[in-house]
């Protein structure tokens, strides 16, 4: 059981014995306030609720799994920090010794709810200096209380359900060995809401309703746009951390710059993100390299039925129905 300690896994077992379950995946899922998790992402979400702290001047990148938080953490550190690590501009720049270059995105922004195990890091949380760049994949019921009344800032990022689906499939599949499931057995899951931090559209629609509500809280962004018009996303992310770009960075080319440095093909490519093994959640190594497949927009037409795609849109779709989102 990747060793993890009698008492935790006790703690776990109590804390899902009331809760639904659902077999299949390569744990049972327990379905916790409307999310399904693992016991171990269960307790680790019931530790950050008891016990991390929020501050009015966090702010939170929020994205169901798959949808591309990878570049989004990039994206953000690089924009946030860029007063101390500058954004080298112009042709070839390559950006010199920015932290981009050197560790891997999901090393520079820390998850609230990650690692799952042992080494719990609300203490390292707390011991990050303000304003803290923070990263989760919870639900925003489920977030830590205290985060909505203090007012803290969420970036929130979403992705085309087709793609997250194809997206999903192949990681579970690279990443947890002995574990493989077919995708059909995976898109029927995926369809009755049944994934890891799922049902895909709730999770989407909480952020999207609070987005409504409070457009200066929520910052609520699609991957599909954000590769479109990457440049653009770059601007509305600094004006909404309250760093916008200067006039003088304007002409210099910063946001395309940053667009350069975090783009897939740069990021896949560094030798931090291309090769390595890291542990990021807690009894799991994982290559470096499986947060970059193909990067693209559409991809699920190389692997889904028509008749596959057209059931899923329209089941998110009904999910939807009123909300004003939709894919
Ligand atoms: P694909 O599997 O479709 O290629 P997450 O970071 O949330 O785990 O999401 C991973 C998805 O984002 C993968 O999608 C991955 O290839 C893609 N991705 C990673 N880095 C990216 C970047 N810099 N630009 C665009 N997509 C990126």
């Amino acid at each position: 059981k990747h060793g993890v300690p009698d008492q935790q896994q006790d703690e776990g077992e109590s804390l899902t014995s009331t809760l639904p379950r659902r077999e299949g995946w390569w744990k049972p899922f327990f379905l916790f306030e409307g999310c399904w998790l693992t016991p171990e992402a269960l307790k680790s979400v019931t530790v950050v609720q008891a016990e991390f702290r929020p501050r009015a001047d966090d702010v939170i990148l929020a994205t169901y799994p798959k949808c591309g938080t990878t570049w989004l953490k990039a994206l953000a550190f690089t924009v946030a920090n860029r007063s101390r690590h500058a954004v080298v501009t112009g042709n070839g720049g390559g950006g010199g010794h920015h932290p981009v270059l050197a560790r891997h995105p999901q090393d520079l922004v820390p998850f609230l709810e990650l690692p799952y195990r042992q080494l719990h890091p609300v203490a390292e949380l707390e011991a990050l200096p303000s304003p803290r760049l923070l990263c989760t994949h919870l639900p925003l019921g489920s977030l830590p209380p205290g985060a909505a009344a203090l007012g803290c800032r969420v970036v929130y990022l979403c992705r085309d359900p087709k793609d997250v689906l194809v997206s999903t499939w192949h990681f579970m599949n690279k990443v947890r060995a002995g574990f493989h499931i077919d995708l059909d057995t995976a898109f029927e899951f995926f369809c009755e809401g049944v994934s890891l931090y799922g049902p895909f559209w709730d999770h989407c629609r909480g952020y999207w309703n609070k987005s409504l509500e409070q457009p200066g809280r929520v910052l609520f962004l699609k991957y599909d746009e954000m590769m479109a018009e990457p440049a653009e996303h770059v601007r509305m992310l600094a004006e909404f951390l309250g760093v916008p770009f200067t006039e003088e960075e304007e002409s210099g080319g910063v946001a395309e710059a940053v667009v350069r440095l975090c783009s897939f093909d740069s990021l896949r490519n560094l030798p931090v993100n291309a090769t390595g093994v890291s542990d990021r959640i807690g009894g799991l190594p994982m290559n470096n390299s499986s947060y970059f497949r193909s990067g693209k927009v559409g991809d699920w037409r190389n692997y889904l039925t028509e008749e596959m795609a057209a059931k899923l849109d329209s089941i998110v779709e009904e999910n939807l129905r009123g909300s004003g989102l939709s894919f």
